[in-house]
């Protein structure tokens, strides 16, 4: 049988998860598999190795377009990915990211950027920031859409933070996190990426918004799912690795496949064994 025959049969035997299944996983403490995607053959590998969700980031001004930051993507750029990501996808559930400035000037624009992404295929959308952003999320959700939430470092910003940094470190920092992520819970948003905040803080997010399915990205172990960029969980992303990213393209001396990489990171992350509380959290 040939590797896409082989592929094909795998995701033959998943049903396409929809939101509801979601939010079952997360009530039953399933661990939740997200990877970034940006094309429809890799879209197929990891709908076919298992990926419960699988998001078009905004990383792909990274790892596809080689930027230094995601500033520059736009609505566009964001559209065509996500196009070609739903054209590969039998069953994982797919996000499409909101770009740098499709979404921040009002609630209306946001509606109309995020009916494009659902147009482009998207079943729900990501967008960055805590408090100002609110009125916002409760304003797609009232419309039918979808809203994941993204806080703790949130990359469209980072020269306000002031670069890559670990976020909620303080009292006063892990207080603010908390209040955004039991406000978008209000708002209505299903979904919260956390991103590079101590393992603590986000454990302390999770049981103040019981209802956000909660992902995390350099958050530790105890969010109800994880995340990595899939150029960056693949080893083919240059420069120095962030201490939360595992190379799973490797198994000791054995290299292994795109498919088996993939699955390995299922795998681990099915059986809690990623991410390593000390080797990757803070
Ligand atoms: O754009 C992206 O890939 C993301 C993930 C890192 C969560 O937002």
């Amino acid at each position: 049988m040939s590797v896409h025959a082989t592929e094909t049969a795998a995701a033959g035997t998943r049903t396409r998860l929809n939101l509801v299944r979601l939010r079952e996983m997360a009530a039953r403490d399933e661990p939740i598999t997200m990877l970034t995607c940006y094309e429809a053959t890799l879209a197929r590998l990891v709908d076919a190795a298992g990926v419960d969700v699988v998001l078009v980031g905004d990383s792909l001004g990274n790892v596809v377009q080689g930027r230094s930051s995601t500033l520059p993507v736009d609505l566009g750029h964001m559209a065509y990915h996500t196009e070609c990501v739903a054209r590969g996808l039998a069953s994982s559930w797919l996000i499409g990211d909101l770009p740098f400035g499709s979404y921040e000037a009002s609630p209306q624009q946001a509606l109309e950027s995020a009916i494009t992404l659902m147009r482009a295929g998207a079943q729900m959308v990501k967008l960055e920031g805590g408090g100002p952003m609110v009125e916002t999320v409760r304003f797609l959700v009232d419309r039918g859409i979808p809203v994941c939430a993204h806080l703790g470092l949130t990359p469209q910003r980072v020269h306000a933070l002031g670069g890559f940094r670990v976020q909620g470190r303080d009292a006063a920092g892990a207080e603010a996190l908390v209040a955004d992520a039991r406000a978008m819970a209000e708002a209505g948003a299903a979904m919260l990426v956390l991103e590079l905040v101590p393992s603590a803080v986000a454990r302390q997010v999770r049981a103040a918004a019981p209802g956000l399915i909660t992902i995390g990205i350099g958050a530790g172990p105890d969010t109800h799912g994880q995340v990595l960029v899939l150029h960056d969980m693949l080893g083919w992303t240059s420069g120095r690795r962030p201490r939360f990213v595992h190379d799973f393209s490797r198994d000791g001396e054995h290299a292994r496949s795109v498919p088996e990489a993939v699955a390995a990171y299922v795998a681990e992350v099915k059986a809690r064994r990623f991410p390593d509380p000390v080797q990757h959290g803070y």
